[in-house]
């Protein structure tokens, strides 16, 4: 890193931990890199293409709502009053930082009912965000534990691939809700449900080249450290070691049929 990019993290650094001074201000914006969102236009922008599935109050009960949870279950339209997020860069049980709900909205919420909002510009993005958090109190009496660091990936080797595939199967026992060759389909599969009460089955890895929470190999990283808040997938952060967390995600993309590994277990 060059020592003015040092400098420009520095003073953003800044930035950002000057913001929650103001808690009542900040729990009506959100700051995305250089965007600030407002809560106010944020709401125009929810009424409009949010409020058919998420609700006018946020609780994930919109018009359309019954019509997205399907009988295997798909999950319903999130309920923002709790302040409960799946895809967040934080450890489990902290609220997300505003990037990632932004980054979610985003992307949409692959294999759900949730889509891609892309085409709205940043800024109404960064607005839906500030007007989002206003669901819950959560966001105006807590502050976002550090993000979780992400060090450097390690090789893809076949050495790291067998690590992984022995974390999976038996230390760590992945499938018993995933199943051994990650399909869903483990033998706890079916008591699954989410802390509302919802069915919700494991993830299938074989379902396509993306995650819930993003694509990267770093956001499957990302997926074992803060663990989906609201659901049976739990958080491995203190049980994995090292590289551990690597070897994971490069035996689990030997699961995905298109990856470029696949097959290579
Ligand atoms: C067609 C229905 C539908 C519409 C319209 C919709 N959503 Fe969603 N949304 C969902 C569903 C379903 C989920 C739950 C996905 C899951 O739990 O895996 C969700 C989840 C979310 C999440 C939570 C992700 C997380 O990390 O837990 C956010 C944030 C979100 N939606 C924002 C929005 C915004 C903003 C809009 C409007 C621009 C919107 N949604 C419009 C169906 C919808
Ligand atoms: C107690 C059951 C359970 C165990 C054990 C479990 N998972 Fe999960 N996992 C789930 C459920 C349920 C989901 C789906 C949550 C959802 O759809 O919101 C999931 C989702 C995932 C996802 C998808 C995330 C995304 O963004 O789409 C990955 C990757 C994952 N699990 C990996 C693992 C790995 C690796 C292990 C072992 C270290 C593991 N899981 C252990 C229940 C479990």
């Amino acid at each position: 890193m060059t020592p003015n990019k040092i400098i420009a993290r520095f003073i953003l650094g800044m930035a950002l931990a000057a913001a929650p001074a103001a808690p009542a201000a900040w729990a009506q914006q959100s700051h995305i890199g250089s965007l600030t969102g407002d809560a106010h236009t944020g709401q125009q922008l929810y009424r409009r293409y949010c409020v058919g599935c998420h609700g006018p109050k946020g609780d994930g009960k919109g018009e359309n709502a019954p019509y997205v949870v399907g009988p295997l279950g798909d999950p319903p339209p999130r309920n923002f009053t709790t302040g409960t997020y799946k895809c967040r860069s934080t450890p489990s049980g902290s609220i997300p930082y505003d990037s990632d709900i932004f980054n979610t909205i985003s992307r949409g919420v692959h294999a759900t009912y949730m889509p891609s909002w892309a085409a709205l510009t940043p800024q109404q993005r960064a607005n839906l965000v500030a007007y989002i958090k206003t669901f819950s109190n959560r966001f105006k009496n807590e502050k976002p534990d550090p993000a979780i660091a992400i060090p450097a990936e390690t090789a893809a080797t076949p050495d790291s691939i067998a690590r992984g595939k022995e974390l999976y199967q038996n230390t760590l026992k992945c499938g018993e809700c995933h199943g051994a060759a990650g399909h869903g389909d483990g033998p706890s599969a079916p008591t699954l449900f989410d802390n509302l009460g919802n069915k919700l089955p494991p993830y299938d890895f074989t379902s396509g080249l993306r995650f819930k929470c993003g694509e990267t190999d770093r956001d499957l990283y990302l997926i074992f450290l803060s663990g989906l808040d609201g659901t049976a997938m739990p958080s491995y952060a203190d049980f994995l070691k090292g590289d551990q967390a690597w070897d994971l995600v490069h035996y689990l993309r030997t699961l995905q049929d298109h990856s470029p590994n696949a097959g290579k277990k």
